[in-house]
């Protein structure tokens, strides 16, 4: 079985064609620089470049995977979350091609195909699982019984791990997306040289909270002249990364030790991040703790495809297709 999978929820395009449950045959990914400028995503901009640059992709996952499109047997694309002006030039190409192909289309849901992403590489994962979702919009921690049998016991209640990253790059001018070129700048810095908060840590529950350390990361620099924060970035770099990373695993470990899973999956762009891997890795010492590999980690065409084949007794008529900007994790 063959399946399509489409990505354009928020500033990349992605299109990946995958063979039964692990044979990726292509997973194009391209990102939008037009958005570097503006230190963020411009949700007209990007559903601009989306339509521009989605058919190239297309053609370009199907030379890549050396397949006509006549052989595509299924379509998945992310219907939700995310801008809906991205959401809506993916899901009006699946709707287009799945009406020519006469094929059916399964709506994916973005955070769901994060988690997913993990099975592409370890189809043998062994369940339950303990999920920390780290992307740029979301922050989430999802136990996970079974595949497509989840509850979501974590969440911020501001700004998502990954957004909190844009910001402090952003306040640095470190350009976009943050999250890489803070990771770079903090290896030659000093985590422990600034105190900045660990918000939430000493609550009981599973929510996160970054704004406030955003802000405080804001205040640290208007105190100071431009030069003096200039010399001191890669310590402000490394002393923020620190605090969201302890944060992060310090709730995970908590989360993965009370339910007693032998499993621990970090996904979504943040996953990429080295200090956090090794930072969970070593205070999860009774759970095998897993990420993606950084392509299917950040956004991306794959885990939209893998996710359909999970789904696929979800299969939806193109005509029935919607999008829907939010929408709670299924
Ligand atoms: O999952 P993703 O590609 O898109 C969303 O669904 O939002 O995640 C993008 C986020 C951005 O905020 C980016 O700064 C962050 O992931 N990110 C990182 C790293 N690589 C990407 N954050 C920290 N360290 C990294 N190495
Ligand atoms: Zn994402």
């Amino acid at each position: 079985m063959l399946t399509l999978g489409i990505e354009t929820s928020c500033d990349d395009t992605s299109i990946a064609l995958l063979e039964d449950e692990t044979a990726l045959l292509a997973n194009v990914v391209s990102s939008q620089p037009v958005h570097t400028a503006y230190g963020g995503v411009v949700p007209e901009l990007a559903s601009r470049a989306h339509v521009s640059n989605i058919l190239p992709i297309f053609e370009r996952a199907l030379a890549e995977a050396g397949v006509d499109a006549e052989r595509i047997d299924l379509i998945g694309v992310t219907h939700a979350p995310g801008l809906a002006g991205s959401l809506l030039v993916g899901g009006a190409f699946a709707q287009g091609l799945a009406l020519a192909l006469d094929r059916p289309i399964v709506p994916v849901h973005h955070l769901e195909a994060h988690i997913v992403a993990i099975l592409l590489e370890r189809p043998d994962l062994e369940l339950p699982a303990l999920a920390l979702v780290v992307s740029g919009g979301h922050t989430l921690l999802v136990h996970v019984r079974e595949w497509r049998a989840y509850e979501v016991i974590g969440r911020t209640r501001d700004d998502a791990a990954g957004e909190a990253f844009d910001k402090v790059a952003k306040l640095l001018g470190l350009g976009f997306p943050g999250g890489p070129a803070i990771e770079r700048e903090a290896r030659a810095g000093n985590p422990r040289s600034i105190d900045f908060p660990r918000p939430m840590l000493a609550s009981r529950d599973l929510d996160f909270s970054f704004s406030g350390l955003k802000t405080a990361v804001l205040q640290w620099i208007e105190g100071r002249d431009a030069a003096d924060v200039a010399a001191r970035r890669a310590d402000v770099c490394a002393a923020f990364q620190a605090a969201v990373v302890e944060v992060l695993v310090e709730k995970s470990g908590q989360a993965a030790a009370d339910l007693r899973v032998p499993t621990v999956i970090l996904a979504g762009g943040v996953a990429c991040n080295g200090a956090l891997r090794e930072a969970m890795r070593a205070r999860v010492d009774d759970a095998l703790v897993v990420w993606p590999a950084p392509v299917l980690c950040t956004d991306n065409g794959a885990m939209i495809a893998r996710t359909a084949v999970l789904r696929r007794d979800e299969a939806v008529h193109p005509g029935e297709f919607d999008i829907h900007a939010s929408l709670p994790f299924p």
